[in-house]
């Protein structure tokens, strides 16, 4: 059987979790898309360094052209983050014919018409489930489990670092920056975590829910954020003396045309079970017009949480590979409709 090939984009956090999972579990990825699964090519910043995971060395590569131009390479699985250099190789994988799947919402939420609409121009798919709330499937929830509703809120912790710090702060009276080191340690945080304790990662992952959520064009800087690094043991003891817990909420809203959408601190009564979502833990309530309100819960970053993703991704692809349908999934872009936001 002709294996599927994969030229696997980093092999930090993520990445190692991916070459896990394709090899512990090959048997059974195998017995579902029938051909074998293989990473041929991996790109890295640094070959020599040392790794968690036994790769074969001939297949490092510092060279980012050298997986888009080898004609062997079906699918590329991006896992190094980045926005600029990372846009122009993917499009140019695209224009290439190779199917891509991705973790990187700061790309999605900032360039992912332009990327889906190549992807359709070229009949490739684009999959990226693992930009949001690592392992829990909601993209696919918002795009497939909720096509017959019409959503009218999408609403939760849909970052693990913050979430993971508010908790330490809460339950141990933790130090803000201590529990900083810890979550980076953990493999949570962004390479640069200002994007997490700032809000910027939930306003990303934000972005991309209520476009898919609310079938609408919505644009990273229509979403008001704030972070968390303002927070204080202060602030907690006196949300504890409310019987509530401090929360980071992203919160989208809709009403007939018009939208919200904003990232904040939030007072969460502890009666609501969102107030016990606790440590790298992510929850994202959907409430749509027909089937009321749901609850989403599993953990939103890491190794394997999120390498599960995009190994399901994967799995998606050559599956539509072997049926020749690719490039069919529903897109970021809604140019039809225009809804109003706050800045409007
Ligand atoms: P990471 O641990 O920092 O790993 C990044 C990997 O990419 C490393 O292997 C690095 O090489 C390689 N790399 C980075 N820039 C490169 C460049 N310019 N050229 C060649 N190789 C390069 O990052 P991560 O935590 O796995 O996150 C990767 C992506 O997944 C990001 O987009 C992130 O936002 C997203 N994500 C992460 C999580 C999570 O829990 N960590 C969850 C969901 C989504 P070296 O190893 O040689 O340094
Ligand atoms: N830095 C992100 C977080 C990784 O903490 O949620 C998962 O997207």
């Amino acid at each position: 059987m002709k294996p599927v090939k994969v030229g696997l984009m980093g092999l930090g956090t993520v990445g190692t979790g991916v070459v896990r999972i394709v090899e512990g579990h090959q048997a059974d990825l195998q017995s579902q898309v029938a051909s074998p699964i293989e990473i041929a090519k991996i790109l890295v910043k640094d070959a020599s360094k040392s790794r968690s995971v036994v790769v074969d060395a001939s297949k490092l590569t510092e060279d980012p052209w050298e997986l888009v131009r080898d004609e062997e390479i079906d699918i590329i699985v991006e896992v190094m983050g980045g926005v600029g250099a990372t846009k122009e190789l993917l499009l140019e994988a695209l224009e290439r014919g190779k199917h891509i799947v991705t973790a990187n919402k700061d790309l999605m939420a900032l360039h992912g018409q332009e990327i889906l609409a190549k992807a359709k121009e070229k009949g490739c798919d684009v999959f990226y489930e693992a930009s949001v709330a690592g392992g829990i499937p909601i993209i696919r929830t918002l795009i497939e489990g909720f096509s017959s509703d019409r959503i009218t809120k999408i609403m939760g912790i849909v970052n693990g670092t913050t979430n993971y710090i508010l908790t330490k702060m809460s339950q141990e009276g933790a130090d803000y920056q201590d529990v900083l080191k810890e979550a980076q340690a953990l493999g949570y945080a962004e390479a640069d975590p200002t994007s997490d304790v700032e809000g910027l990662d939930a306003a990303r992952k934000m972005t991309i829910l209520s476009t898919l959520g609310f079938r609408a064009n919505v644009a990273l800087e229509d979403v008001d954020v704030r972070g968390i690094s303002a927070v204080t043991q202060e602030d907690i003891r006196y949300a504890h003396q409310l019987g509530c817990e401090i929360k980071l909420l992203g919160i989208a809203e809709r009403q007939d045309d018009y939208i919200s959408v904003s990232v904040q601190p939030t007072l969460v009564r502890r009666s609501h079970p969102i107030a016990s979502v606790n440590g790298v833990f992510n929850a994202v309530y959907v409430h749509g017009e027909a089937v009321g309100e749901t609850m989403f819960y599993g953990p939103g970053a890491g190794e394997m949480p999120t390498a599960t993703s995009i190994v399901a991704d994967l799995v998606a692809v050559v599956k539509n590979m072997k049926l020749g349908v690719n490039g069919r999934q529903s897109s970021l872009s809604y140019k039809e409709k225009k809804l109003k936001t706050d800045e409007q």
